[in-house]
């Protein structure tokens, strides 16, 4: 049998680009789809049947007939928020404990790394990060650390001492913090983790690198899925307004245990404009009635804060350090019906710092930087009932052709609208 190669999709700006889409769209075209980083502050959406459905922890293939979903051991859970995510996906009149697989070296999130995520985020005042308050920093941070508790933990028949060991080192740490509000009830959302983590032990907990490495030899496909987006990448993003994890391709083989030599298509995910949630650099941002446009017509509005979400112009000058970083094959570019209305569309290819121009995406993100900007005229065409390539406006042509000449790469799906049906692949 022939040695299969792992698929990846990934997003390339600062998270909800449209990954939950894209992964529900190329499902068919796979038996497994895996989740590699991140936990729930990833909300990816999807649309189908006039219905919408938000996961945070559980991969984008749950809804397709004969996928296996695995969440990875890159991935923090939070047994709450999968629980109830899993309820909500069962009341659809899915079978999930049929089609859902957790690693053993998964981190879990406890309660108190939720507290400790709050107490930091508050003593940070203005300088926060503006992290989903789901305890990730924290979670990543003892796993990091060496002072975890793993899914694979839960099997011991002490998990509970466990637990209370790093409940009792965590409240110590909390005590160092200045005053805080903490956003939830502690003794309730305690409670329900121990409630979740029952329910959780109808499903496998496996070793899932082994899992994915059997499955790949023996000519499996597998597509992998990323959360949040390259520019919150730990070591590449927008540091220190980035998430915990590596969102780029490269964390597919920590987060799934697989060689680099085993990563076929890297599927990178961009949307026509740019959004972010949460602090830090965007030098593209809008602040004016183009940014109010963008978040109105986007719906720009995040997926599991409910955050309005910063808007702005696409950025060639990151865009294209994103797709040098995860060595993208395939781009995927989302959301462009949202630009059909706008006389002149605006693109980012330099920034201005000082008397500099800067061609490169600078390691503080560009905190003090000016765009300089390429107009294109719009196309004032609704794209989202087109189907096919052939059918789109010339000026959107224009659009796509600029972006594959920058980034040397090909965008292979044009995605016109948030439904399954909504898109044109070429
Ligand atoms: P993810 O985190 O990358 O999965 O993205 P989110 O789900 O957080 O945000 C993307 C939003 O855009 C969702 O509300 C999608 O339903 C919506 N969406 C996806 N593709 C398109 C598109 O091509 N056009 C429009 N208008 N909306 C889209
Ligand atoms: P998906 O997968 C957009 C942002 C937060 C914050 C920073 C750190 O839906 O694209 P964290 O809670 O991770 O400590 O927050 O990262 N962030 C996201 N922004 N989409 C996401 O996920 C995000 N996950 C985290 O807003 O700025
Ligand atoms: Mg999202």
């Amino acid at each position: 049998m022939e040695q299969k190669k792992l698929d990846v999709v990934l997003g390339l700006q600062w998270g909800d680009e449209g990954k939950g889409k894209v992964v529900d769209v190329l499902t068919p075209s796979y038996k497994v789809v895996a989740r590699f980083q991140g936990g729930p502050n990833a909300g990816h959406s999807l649309v189908f049947d006039g219905d919408s459905f938000v996961l945070h922890t559980v991969p984008s293939g749950i809804f397709r007939e004969g996928t296996v979903n695995v969440i990875g051991n890159g991935v923090v859970i939070d047994p709450v928020i999968l629980m109830e995510e899993i309820t909500e996906i069962e009341k659809r009149g899915v079978d999930v404990s049929k089609k859902l697989l957790i690693s053993k070296r998964a981190h879990l999130i406890l309660p108190t790394h939720r507290a400790l995520d709050a107490a930091s985020e508050s003593a940070m005042g203005k300088a926060k990060i503006g992290s989903t308050l789901k305890g990730i920093g924290p979670a990543y941070a003892d796993k990091t650390g060496r002072n975890g508790l793993r899914v694979g933990d839960l099997l011991r028949s002490n998990y509970k001492e466990l637990y209370e060991a790093h409940k009792q080192r965590h409240q110590q740490l909390l005590q160092q913090y200045p005053p805080f509000q903490l956003p939830f009830n502690f003794d309730e959302y305690e409670k329900q983790w121990f409630q979740a983590v029952e329910a959780l032990r109808r499903f496998p907990f496996i070793d899932s690198e082994v899992y994915v490495n059997d499955a790949l030899k023996a000519g499996t496909p597998i597509l992998a899925e990323g959360a949040q987006g390259s520019l919150l990448d730990i070591d590449f993003g927008t540091y220190p307004y980035v998430t915990s994890s590596n969102t780029m391709s490269a964390g597919v083989c920590t987060g799934l245990g697989i060689a680099p030599s085993r990563v076929g298509k890297v599927y990178g995910i961009f949307k026509a404009y740019c959004t972010r949630v949460g602090s830090g650099p965007f030098p593209t941002e809008l602040f004016d009635k183009d940014g109010e446009t963008l978040r109105a017509i986007g719906h720009e509005y995040g997926a599991t804060t409910g955050r309005p979400r910063r808007t702005g112009w696409l950025d060639m000058v990151a865009l294209k350090y994103a797709v040098m970083m995860n060595g993208v094959t395939d781009l995927i570019m989302m959301k462009s019906d949202v630009l059909d209305n706008f006389d002149t569309i605006k693109v980012a290819v330099a920034y201005k710092e000082g008397d500099q121009v800067l061609e490169n995406f600078p390691y503080d993100g560009g905190k003090n930087v000016t765009p300089i900007y390429k107009e294109f005229p719009g196309w004032k065409t609704p794209l989202s009932g087109l189907r096919r390539y052939e059918d789109f406006p010339g000026a959107f042509k224009d659009y796509i052709n600029f972006i594959e000449t920058e980034t040397g790469c090909r965008i292979k799906i044009v995605s016109v609208g948030p439904d399954r049906e909504a898109t044109v692949v070429r």
